[in-house]
């Protein structure tokens, strides 16, 4: 019989990326998502309905998948958000992971079935870095109410392992991308301006602190990580990035070079995009994932800047198309 396996957050890049993962290995794949929208028509199949600021049908849905496998990826997971909306973020992003849990340890303790638990833990957690690169012990130092929401949902996650016997596990996944990353993130929000530079369409380009430094992989690569965490023998915490970390700004070059462009004739610093505590550095140390999941990324960080541009010029042109004949 196929496993079963249950996103939450699935109408999201790295639900969309680790679902097609998971069919690709004969799971039965279900999801759950917020974002209903009655009246559009069926929902799709497998689909269920949870706001996680709430969660009152958890219990109820988790009875209907019985899932072998749970990947929790939904969360408020703007950081720059998250100062505007504090409490909701605590909900969702921390309180919704323990509502989870809670009724997870509730089904298995009626059904006698274990569960296998994947939380979407974020290197946001080592905000102020106290050490570099960042590994499974290096201590946290959140500086945003998303970071330390990420943090209570990361130690609930180990507290249900070592409370219950529960197979709960963390990957710290550093920042991962790919041309379906939302566009209030900084390098979907940079290849969409790209290509509308490119087509005419825009002529200027608004940031924030371009000075930031992260660790940047293709969220393909990463979803294979969360599986891979859920297939140990032992449950555990594991830290997933490249290891190597570079500026907004040098993503900046490597983008607008992608269609011969000088970025710095279209960039202005609009401090709206700043943030009120700001994470300077993240770089990861992924060397327990190498070693003990024999994970890395496959993809480059010029390639990856390469392919979201290419993905946004040709969505570009399309809708460039389109706007076009209805005008
Ligand atoms: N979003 C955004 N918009 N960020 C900007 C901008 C801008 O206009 N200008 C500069 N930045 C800087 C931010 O200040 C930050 O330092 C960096 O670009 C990256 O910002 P985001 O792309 O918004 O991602 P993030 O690093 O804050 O958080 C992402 O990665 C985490 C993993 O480390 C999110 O996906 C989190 O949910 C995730 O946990």
């Amino acid at each position: 019989m196929n496993r079963v396996a249950l996103i939450t957050g699935i109408n999201g890049q790295d639900g969309y990326y680790l679902s097609r993962f998971l069919k690709s290995k004969n799971y039965e794949v279900h999801g759950i998502t917020s974002c209903s929208k009655p009246g559009i028509g069926e929902p799709p199949k497998n689909c269920h309905y949870c706001d996680f600021a709430e969660g009152s049908n958890l219990n109820k849905i988790i009875n209907e998948v019985q899932p072998d496998e749970v990947y929790h990826l939904a969360a408020q997971s703007h950081v720059r958000l998250s100062f505007d909306l504090p409490v909701y973020t605590a909900e969702v992003t921390g309180v919704g992971t323990l509502r989870l849990l809670e009724a997870l340890r509730y089904y298995e303790e009626q059904s006698q079935k274990k569960v296998r638990f994947y939380q979407a833990s974020s290197s946001e957690m080592f905000g102020k870095v106290v050490e570099s690169p960042q590994s499974e012990t290096t201590p946290f130092h959140p500086r945003s109410p998303y970071a330390c929401a990420k943090v209570f949902s990361y130690w609930q996650t180990i507290n249900y392992r070592e409370s219950y016997g529960m197979f709960a596990c963390n990957g710290i996944l550093f920042n991962h991308e790919s041309p379906r990353r939302g566009e209030a993130f900084v390098t979907r929000k940079i290849t969409k301006a790209v290509a509308r530079i490119k087509l005419g369409m825009q002529d200027k380009l608004f940031l924030g602190n371009i000075d930031a430094k992260r660790d940047w992989g293709f969220a393909g690569d990463y979803v294979e990580a969360m599986w891979l965490i859920l297939q140990q023998d032992q449950p555990d915490d594991f830290v997933i990035g490249t290891g190597e970390t570079h500026s907004v700004r040098e993503f900046l070059e490597a983008a607008f070079n992608a269609v011969d462009l000088d970025w710095k004739k279209y960039v202005e610093i609009d401090p709206q995009y700043y943030r009120p505590a700001e994470v300077e550095l993240l770089c990861a140390d992924p060397s327990k994932a190498r070693e003990k999941l024999n994970w890395k990324t496959k993809v480059s960080f010029e390639e990856l800047a390469q392919l979201m541009v290419e993905a946004d010029m040709k969505l570009t042109q399309q809708e460039k198309i389109l706007g076009d004949a209805t005008s």
